[in-house]
């Protein structure tokens, strides 16, 4: 287990300890402060050089790295794939080496395949890699965004603060994760950083969408969906991936959502303090209906907000190498 994400790379949060969960927890509400002032500025990690590597598509994701680099006061070199010599034919480890001859200290990286950014580990030992999402594997700063907005509204209810809750608010907590799970690398770093934290954990998808080592997952299958729905605290929907193939593993659009949509009728027989989560972009009318997307319990804008000071945090903790004592700016 890692106690600490302090000057190490973050790839998965497989064999992160709730310890190290709560320090970048703790650390991000130190930087929601910092979000929060007129000049949104520390120079923390100023002199550093972060990488923006996306290889695949992102909005929330690129957008809130940088976001952060920059709030860090980090220098950020982004490459625009599109136009780079990848699209010659360069390969990922020549692209890498070139990069970092440009002198880096971190690399944001996203792409289609599974394993990608270890492998860039491997390439440049001494540079510190982040994991932006990786084909079918992980996500693990969208894990952390969405169990630190869930602490962040129940230490609200309970009218005290995520630091000072820890990992309290989550031991009893029940989360529903529905969708499309064999595609998602979302569901595999929710589902760690969910149960590290204690909270019980219940899957439902169609058939065709549930992973093939599922069993091996620290979760219950559930085949009802509107029986699990009465059970749950947190929904978590997931987004069907379109580009993965999944409309040729379901009958049709329609029949997907009649089975396991967050429609309008569903979200009506929900208590009024179920928190509803999607990591984005939605597919509304799909996975969720547009109003219900559009409910205060639907967190979606609070998780896009959160992104920024969780990346804040992992950046500072990987490349600082430390937690902050007392304040962000210290
Ligand atoms: N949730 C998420 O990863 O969104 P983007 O693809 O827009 O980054």
């Amino acid at each position: 287990m890692i106690d600490s994400i302090a000057g190490r790379n973050l790839i998965t949060l497989q064999h992160v300890s709730q310890q190290a969960i709560v320090e970048i927890l703790d650390t991000a509400d130190a930087f929601v402060e910092v979000n929060a002032r007129a000049i949104k500025k520390v120079p923390t990690l100023k002199g550093r050089v972060v990488a923006s590597l996306f290889f695949e598509e992102s909005t929330r994701t690129r957008l809130s790295f940088e976001t952060a680099a920059k709030r860090l006061s980090a220098d950020v070199l982004s490459l625009a794939v599109a136009s780079s010599s990848v699209k010659k034919g360069e390969s990922l480890r020549d692209t890498i080496a070139t990069i970092d001859a440009l002198g880096i200290d971190a690399v944001v990286m996203r792409h289609s395949a599974s394993g990608a950014p270890e492998q860039v580990s491997r390439f440049v030992p001494h540079v510190r890699v982040i994991n932006a999402g990786d084909g079918q594997h992980q996500h693990p700063t969208q894990g952390l965004l969405d169990v630190f907005t869930i602490r962040q509204v129940l230490a609200e209810r309970h009218g005290t603060t995520g630091r000072e809750s820890g990992s309290e608010l989550f031991v009893g907590l029940k989360v529903l994760i529905v969708g499309d799970l064999r595609h998602s690398r979302v569901a595999r770093s929710d589902v760690m950083a969910y149960t590290t934290l204690g909270a019980t954990v219940r899957v439902c998808a169609p058939g065709t969408l549930l992973p093939v080592d599922v069993s091996q997952w620290p979760v219950e299958v559930v085949e009802n969906f509107d029986e699990a729905l009465g059970w749950a605290d947190v929904v978590g929907v997931l987004r069907l991936q379109k580009e993965r193939g999944t409309g040729s593993l379901v009958p049709s659009l329609g029949e997907f959502t009649r089975t396991h949509g967050l429609t309008w009728e569903r979200a009506r027989r929900l208590s009024p303090s179920t928190l509803i989560t999607h990591p984005g972009p939605m597919n509304r009318g799909v996975e969720i209906d547009s109003r219900v997307a559009d409910l205060d319990v639907a967190l979606m804008e609070r998780q896009v907000a959160n992104g920024v000071p969780i990346r804040m945090s992992v950046l500072y903790l990987s490349l600082a190498g430390r937690a902050p004592e007392r304040s962000a700016d210290e």
